[in-house]
């Protein structure tokens, strides 16, 4: 059984997640994807099908869990945080994962309407979120160069010298605004100054498995 869990970006997945896909070569009897989303997942489970049927992947499970939106330009983390309890995380997870253990084949799809929709906000998404896209960030003066920024980010985009720097290979997550411990990452265009860390991992586990995928 191989499994991918990952964030919806721009109703598709994150280009980490397609190049892992693109570059493997895996077996399994039972593949299973689940897509966090924050507010519209739109047809992103359609695009882990398209992109593993090309790395010759069939799934057997495609499933959505809702959670807190981080994406920083279009909602404010305190009313993320209001909205939490509705979304009920753990009752849909509890239900995803009874789904897996039993071995269920379902694959959530939305619809010929949505695929099409769902292909410019794919695209919009990757010409203002990756690479370059770090140029929307401003590093302000009570950065104390931690470095957590650079431990935290997925792609080596930071450099902390004096202070953090961007190297125009990003992806957009918004791993080092959220997680600076000095709140000296401001996005411009942002809609909340609160940052959003899920409770349920620590700093350290999230720089160790970036560790570990870079090894
Ligand atoms: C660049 C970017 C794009 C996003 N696009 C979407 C989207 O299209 N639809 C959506 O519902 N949530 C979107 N989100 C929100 C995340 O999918 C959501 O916050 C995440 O799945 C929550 O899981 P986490 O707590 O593990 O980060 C986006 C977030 C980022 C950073
Ligand atoms: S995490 Fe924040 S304070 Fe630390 S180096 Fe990065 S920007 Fe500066
Ligand atoms: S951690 Fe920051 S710099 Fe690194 S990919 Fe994410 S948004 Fe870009």
């Amino acid at each position: 059984m191989i499994g991918f869990v990952f964030p919806c970006y721009g109703f598709g997945l994150p280009r980490s997640v397609m190049d892992f896909i693109e570059k493997s070569k895996l077996n399994a009897k039972y593949f299973f994807a689940i897509m966090t989303y924050g507010n519209i997942a739109a047809s992103g489970l359609k695009h882990i099908e398209e992109v593993g049927s090309k790395a010759g992947i069939q799934f057997n499970y495609t499933n959505e869990i809702l959670m807190i939106d981080n994406y920083l330009p279009l909602f404010d983390i305190e009313e993320q945080f209001r909205k939490e309890r509705s979304k009920r995380i753990e009752e849909k997870l509890d239900q995803v994962v009874s789904d897996i253990r039993n071995g269920q084949a379902k694959l959530t799809r939305k619809g010929f309407v949505s695929d099409i929709l769902s292909r410019p906000i794919k695209k919009l998404t990757a010409k203002f979120h990756y690479d370059e896209g770090d140029k929307w960030f401003i590093v302000q003066d009570n950065c104390n160069g931690c470095k957590v920024c650079e431990k935290v980010c997925p792609r080596d985009n930071v450099k902390v010298v004096r202070k953090a720097e961007f190297l125009h290979k990003c992806e957009g997550c918004f791993a080092c605004i959220h997680h600076c411990p000095q709140n000296a990452i401001y996005l411009k265009l942002q809609r909340s100054k609160t940052r959003f860390m899920n409770r349920n991992l620590t700093l350290k586990e999230i720089i160790d498995a970036n560790n570990q995928s870079n090894s």
